[in-house]
């Protein structure tokens, strides 16, 4: 193959900022919300589903439910996959009266990312807890998940 001529490497530079730009706009992609109740209702959607599997894997860490470990995996598994795209909801500034999200949060976006991704994390090393099967692993994991949740409500939700 013949090396590129002098006037080429312009083309060359141009699209790889092109592709650049691209892969760098893929990694942030997300919903663009048409209504402020639709934001409201994919975060309540979120934070729903978030509150269900945390509840199980709860009620069965205080020994409320029977632990099944298998159950507790899935459910772990389940919080982890959300937990990674839950910031979607609060992306842009959207309030209505049905939401209990303090405006605080995107005054303080950096702070409450943080404590998404705080979330995102212990919610995949739990994931490792699970994996033992072994709930005196599991306990101390999932205090530490359970601290982030009170960490956000406390700060950047109302009651
Ligand atoms: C980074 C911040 C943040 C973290 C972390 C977080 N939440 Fe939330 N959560 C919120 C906010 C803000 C709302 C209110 C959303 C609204 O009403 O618009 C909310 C709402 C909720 C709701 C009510 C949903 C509804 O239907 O109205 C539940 C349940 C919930 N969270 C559970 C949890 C649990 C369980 C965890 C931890 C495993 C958690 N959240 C972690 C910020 C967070």
């Amino acid at each position: 193959m013949k090396l590129l001529p002098a006037s080429n490497t312009k083309l060359c530079r141009t699209l790889s900022a092109f592709i650049f730009t691209a892969l760098a706009s893929a990694t942030v992609q997300a919903v663009e919300f048409a209504k402020d109740d639709d934001a409201v209702y994919l975060r309540k959607a979120h934070m729903a589903l978030v509150g269900t599997y945390f509840g199980e894997m709860g009620a069965m860490v205080k020994g409320k439910q029977p632990f099944d470990a298998k159950q507790f995996q899935t459910d772990v598994e389940r919080l982890a996959t959300v937990t990674r795209w839950a910031y979607e909801g609060f992306k842009g500034k959207h309030l209505t009266s049905d939401s209990k999200a303090k405006p605080e949060i995107w005054e303080n976006k950096a702070e409450f990312n943080k404590l998404m991704d705080d979330l995102a994390k212990k919610s995949e090393t739990l994931k490792i807890a699970a994996a033992s099967g072994n709930l005196s692993d599991i306990k101390p994991a999932f205090k530490d998940a359970a601290d982030s949740c009170s960490a956000c409500h406390k700060k950047f939700k109302n009651k």
